[in-house]
């Protein structure tokens, strides 16, 4: 079937926030997905993983530490223990207060207030930790506006055969010899590596497309390399400034 994440030609890059606009607002809250939406990114990448009670929250690191004021792995805290945490005042005084969102919470104001999610699968995950996640977004009623991606080639398989209406991206952190191979193996949308992989190597991007898989690069934050993949034609950036990337784009 057609891919409709390839980019037509002539067509601005998709602009993806990464953990929102987190040069902003605190990485990966609804604070970082509302700058994110202002500046208008077409989607917001966050990270998704489990409490100790099952609940899927956003949050990149394993550890509660460096993004909250509290400590200990995600999965060893309760949701109610998780929603306590302070999630703001590490990054600047003036977000005190913000809270980690769940991903239902996330969903629902993506829905209100508009915008799409590239979501990561971040470490590993059970079937039923996926099954859970895709529950999640099906109850939401957003399975259109919904990108899932990882590392984790499990939680990819998982994905696909819970819900094969979802889109896949695998990431990489870097090339692998044969890129269409790995892709076509799992089945994934899109194969998503590092934009110095891509940079240094930008053949794949066509080898890519002409197997019919997106290309979408992490996470690349100067104009200088948003040329160099907009040239070789990537699909998709993950960046830390998209409203900058916005900007940029619509000046070329
Ligand atoms: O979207 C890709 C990128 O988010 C992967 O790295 O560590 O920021 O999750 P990380
Ligand atoms: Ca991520």
């Amino acid at each position: 079937p057609a891919n409709g994440y390839l980019r037509p030609a002539g067509t601005p890059m998709t602009v993806i926030a990464h953990r929102g606009a987190s040069s902003a607002a605190p990485e990966n809250t609804l604070a970082a997905q509302e700058v994110a939406r202002k500046g208008g990114a077409d989607f917001i990448e966050n990270d998704v993983q489990p409490s100790k009670d099952g609940v899927p929250f956003i949050l990149h690191d394993p550890t509660v530490d460096r993004t909250t004021d509290g400590t200990g792995a995600i999965r060893s805290l309760t949701s109610a223990e998780l929603k306590a945490l302070d999630a703001g005042s590490w990054f600047s005084p003036n977000f005190a207060g913000e809270r980690l969102p769940t991903l239902a919470e996330q969903l629902a104001d993506l829905k209100a207030r508009g915008g799409n999610l590239l979501l990561e699968i971040k470490g590993a995950h059970t079937r039923d930790e996926v099954a859970t996640i895709v529950k999640v977004i099906r109850d939401a009623g957003m399975t259109q506006r919904v990108f899932i991606q990882s590392f984790e080639v499990d939680a990819l398989k998982y994905s696909r055969e819970l819900a094969p209406e979802l889109p896949t991206g695998l990431l990489r952190s870097g090339l692998d010899a044969d890129p269409v191979a790995v892709a076509k193996d799992l089945g994934v949308t899109a194969y998503n590596p590092t934009g110095d992989a891509l940079i240094a190597d930008p053949k794949a991007i066509a080898d890519l497309h002409a197997a019919g898989i997106a290309v979408m690069a992490w996470t690349v934050d100067s104009a200088a390399q948003w040329k160099k993949l907009d040239e070789a034609g990537v699909d998709g950036v993950i960046t830390n400034r998209p409203a900058e990337l916005v900007g940029w784009s619509a000046a070329r």
